[in-house]
Parts: C-alpha cells; sequence; structure tokens
C-alpha cells in the first residue's frame, strides 16, 4: 500500500467545508438561469424526469471518480492524473486529461463572468426600482440596452473578475474556504425566502405542476441531449474543478457519502429555484418558455408587477451573483495550482496571470453580443451569438464530456480495482460499488460518445 500523499496545497477544515466549497462550485447560473429556462423551453416535467436520471446514473458517478482521482492525486489536476497514471502502470499521457481540464476552465471562466457580470448588474438595476414600468417593453429593453453596450458589459466583467481573483488569491483556507462558507448559506437562505414568496404571491401550484408533471410528448431526442449536457455543467464534472476540491479533502472522509451530498444539494436548489422562479412567472401570466431571457426579461417584469418586487428582485440577484461567484473560483482554480505546482510561481503571480488573461478572453464574449455578433447553424440549431456560443459549444459539449469520458475510461478500465476499492473504502461485494463500475465501465463512455458526435454534427437526428 502507498504511504497517503500529503497535500502540498492545503486541505480542508472538515468534510463540511468539502461539501460546503463543492456544492459552492456545481450551484451557479447553471442552476437558477440555466436550468429552469431549459427545462422552461423543454416542457417542463419530462424534461426534469431525465435530468434527474442523468444526475444519478451519470452525474453521481463521475462525482465520486473525479473526486476519487483528486484526493489520491493530491496535486493540481495535471500532476495528478500523471502521478495517477505512473502509480498504474500506465501511460503517463492521461496527464493530458488535466491539462484539457485546465483549458476548459479557462475558457469557460472568461464566459461565464460576462454572465455573472448581468447579474451583477441587475443587483443596481432592481434595487434602483427600474423594473417598475407600465410598459414590459421597456423592461425587456433593460436587457437589450446591456448586451448591445461593450462597454457596460465590460465593465461588470471586469467588476466580476475582480471579485474572483480576490478570493482566490488569498488560497484555500482563508479564500475559498471563507468565502463559500459565507456565501453559500447567504444564498440558501434568500432561496428559502424567495420560495415562500412564490407560494404566497405566486401561482405555485401551477408553477409546481409545471415541473414536476411529465408529459412525455414534449420529450425530443434533443432535450435529452440538453439534459445529459446539463448533468454536467450543473455539478462542475468533467474538468477538474471537482478533482482539486477533492484532493484538499482529507484522508478520512467518505468520498461515497460526499459525492452523494454534493449532488443531492446541486439538484435540491436547481428545483427550488425553479420553485421561485415558475409561479411568480405564471402568476403574471407570462411564458416560461421564453428561453435565456427567462431571468433578464421575464423575471423583471414579474417583479415590476409585484408587492416587495423591488426587494424581492434585488434579492434574487444577490443570490444569483453569490451563486455565480462560489463556482467561479472552482473554474480557476485548478488553473491557479497548476502554475503554482508546476511553473513555480507564487500564488499571487499566478492568479495575476490568470486573471488578466481570462479577462482579456471574456472580451471575446462581450464583443459576441454586440460588434463582433454573427449567426450561425450548428447540428441544426441557429446560433445568434457567434464567438460566445462557439466557446459553449467547444466546452460544454466537447471538452467537458471529453474530460468525463476520460476520467469514466480510466477509473473503469486502467485504475486497479484495488486502488478505488482502497480509496472509496468499500469492498468487491458492495453491491454499491460494482453498480458504480459498471456505469463507468460501459454506460457512461457510450452516453458521452454520443453528445461528442453529436457536437460534432456527424450525429444529424432530427430533434
Ligand atoms: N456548475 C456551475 C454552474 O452550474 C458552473 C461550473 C463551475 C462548472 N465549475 C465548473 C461547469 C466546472 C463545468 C465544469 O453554474
Amino acid at each position: 500500500m502507498t504511504a497517503k500523499r500529503q497535500s502540498v496545497h492545503g486541505q480542508w477544515n472538515s468534510r463540511w467545508t468539502f461539501v460546503l466549497a463543492a456544492a459552492g462550485s456545481a450551484v451557479g447560473l447553471g442552476n437558477i438561469w440555466k436550468f429552469p429556462y431549459i427545462a422552461g423551453e423543454n416542457g417542463g416535467g419530462a424534461f426534469v424526469l431525465v435530468y434527474l436520471a442523468c444526475i444519478c446514473l451519470i452525474g453521481v458517478p463521475i462525482m465520486i471518480a473525479e473526486i476519487m482521482l483528486g484526493r489520491r492525486g493530491r496535486q493540481n489536476p495535471v500532476m495528478t492524473m500523471e502521478t495517477l497514471a505512473q502509480e498504474e502502470g500506465t501511460s503517463t499521457n492521461w496527464k493530458y486529461l488535466g491539462l484539457i481540464g485546465v483549458l476548459a476552465g479557462f475558457i469557460i471562466v472568461s464566459y461565464y463572468s460576462v454572465i455573472a457580470g448581468w447579474a451583477v448588474s441587475y443587483v443596481f438595476k432592481s434595487a434602483a426600482g427600474l423594473f417598475v414600468h407600465d410598459d414590459p417593453q421597456v423592461v425587456i429593453g433593460l436587457f437589450g440596452g446591456l448586451v448591445s453596450s461593450a462597454e457596460q458589459l465590460l465593465l461588470w466583467h471586469t467588476i466580476f473578475m475582480i471579485m474572483t481573483i480576490l478570493v482566490v488569491v488569498r488560497g484555500v483556507k482563508s479564500g475559498i474556504e471563507r468565502a463559500v462558507t459565507l456565501l453559500m448559506p447567504g444564498m440558501f437562505v434568500i432561496l428559502l425566502m424567495l420560495v415562500v414568496y412564490a407560494m404566497f404571491q405566486g401561482s405555485f401550484v401551477e408553477g409546481f405542476n409545471f415541473l414536476f408533471s411529465a408529459d412525455f410528448s414534449k420529450l425530443t431526442r434533443a432535450s435529452v441531449l440538453t439534459a445529459v449536457g446539463h448533468a454536467f455543467f450543473t455539478l462542475s464534472l468533467g474538468m477538474g474543478a471537482i478533482m482539486i476540491y477533492g484532493s484538499y479533502l482529507p484522508a478520512n472522509v467518505s468520498i461515497v457519502k460526499a459525492g452523494f451530498m454534493v449532488a443531492a444539494a446541486d439538484t435540491v436548489i436547481a428545483l427550488l429555484a425553479g420553485l421561485a422562479i415558475f409561479p411568480i412567472v405564471f402568476v403574471n401570466g407570462l411564458d416560461a418558455g421564453s428561453g435565456p431571457g427567462l431571468v433578464f426579461q421575464t423575471l423583471p417584469i414579474a417583479f415590476g408587477q409585484m408587492p416587495g418586487g423591488i426587494v424581492i428582485g434585488t434579492l434574487f440577484f444577490v443570490m444569483l451573483v453569490f451563486a455565480a461567484w462560489t463556482s467561479s473560483i472552482s473554474l480557476i482554480e485548478p488553473g491557479i495550482t497548476f502554475l503554482i505546482e508546476q511553473k513555480n510561481m507564487g500564488r499571487g503571480k499566478a492568479c495575476a496571470l490568470i486573471g488578466v488573461s481570462t479577462w482579456l478572453l471574456g472580451i471575446v464574449t462581450v464583443l459576441s453580443f454586440n460588434k463582433w455578433a454573427f449567426t450561425f447553424t450548428f447540428a441544426g440549431e441557429e446560433k445568434t451569438e457567434g464567438m460566445f456560443d462557439i466557446l459553449d459549444i467547444l466546452t460544454t459539449n466537447i471538452m467537458l464530456p471529453l474530460g468525463g469520458l476520460c476520467i469514466a475510461v480510466f477509473v473503469g478500465w486502467k485504475m486497479s480495482q484495488a486502488s478505488s476499492m482502497e480509496e472509496l473504502g468499500l469492498r468487491r461485494s458492495n453491491i454499491g460499488y460494482q453498480i458504480w463500475l459498471f456505469l463507468l465501465r460501459f454506460v457512461i463512455p457510450v452516453v458521452l460518445l454520443i453528445i461528442m458526435l453529436k457536437a460534432f454534427g456527424i450525429l444529424q437526428g432530427k430533434s
């Protein structure tokens, strides 16, 4: 048995800090902005069921595998994969899995910060009472006004990027750990308040039924693929964010339990966000299927019409900012530890370098909503936001599934069962262990391959 590797880059205080940090990574724009609108576009209930199945059958097994790799390697994703591959007597080229992850995080955070910047600006718009207007078109126009102005987008993107760097520069304990222990409970309390508000002031039953009563006639093949992709994105899988957080996990914590807790927290929060949003949308006679504008256009109209709407609307966007903030930290941390450990940089310098370069790359997204906007067709769907859509497709549909596929193949086929059983603290006779291994070996690789082929346009199914 190899001696347990000591973490060179810090450790969480306890299991709870890990769960909070990983849940902080998982809960983000994906839960509060994206999940409600894709559920809305795909007809609600049936889509939600498929999404839940994806979380259980694909998300949880990969989550456990990724935490496990991180804790066993105890370094940044690149060196973790290199060390583990050596230990298992297989090719050290597996380190490129870590590298793809670091790169994917770098690209995602560049556009994530621009969208999170919208949320920051909406905190101020809401507090200033701008949603209170007789003409809904004016409220909708606020969004158009924001995204058509490169200067404004750049300003909010810059602010959010600085917020992110200010946390990671302080390191694991006084930076990330402190941020998540303050922001996550704060975010959750606000969410509960919003759900209670939606119960009393919204069409709660209608919202509830929309989310939970399944009408399978609305389900298409495209929506199934959307659900798989989203399960990945929402759990922060496939790029080393969960791996790096796993590398800070104390040796005596159960990875299986921690993995289940994170996935459960993420799912509950996405569903609660739906229960806060849809009742408010419906009571105002608005449309749940309005796409990406659901949170930034439809919801503000509703807030503008409702009692206490200024306060509730402001709280909503504060919650969205908190959620996005704890996610962007996790997107950027793998790259930073990579520079620290592999290139022997100080944390300050690594943060400055990554901060400035992701900020610069973010400008591509800033401009893709206005000056550089162009339209293209991808896998039969029309995309209107040029480079932003390309970066999103490249990461969500190609790099993350590829990362997940490699994790599944490495853990399922390359790593000895003795190693994984040791790290998870499970025996071969454990039925859960057998199911987990089966999913990683056979089911998950096939599903992820299909997603990627679809992204390359090789599988052109009708949707
Ligand atoms: N899961 C986050 C969300 O739902 C986004 C995120 C953070 C992420 N870290 C990630 C997505 C790593 C993919 C990979 O908003």
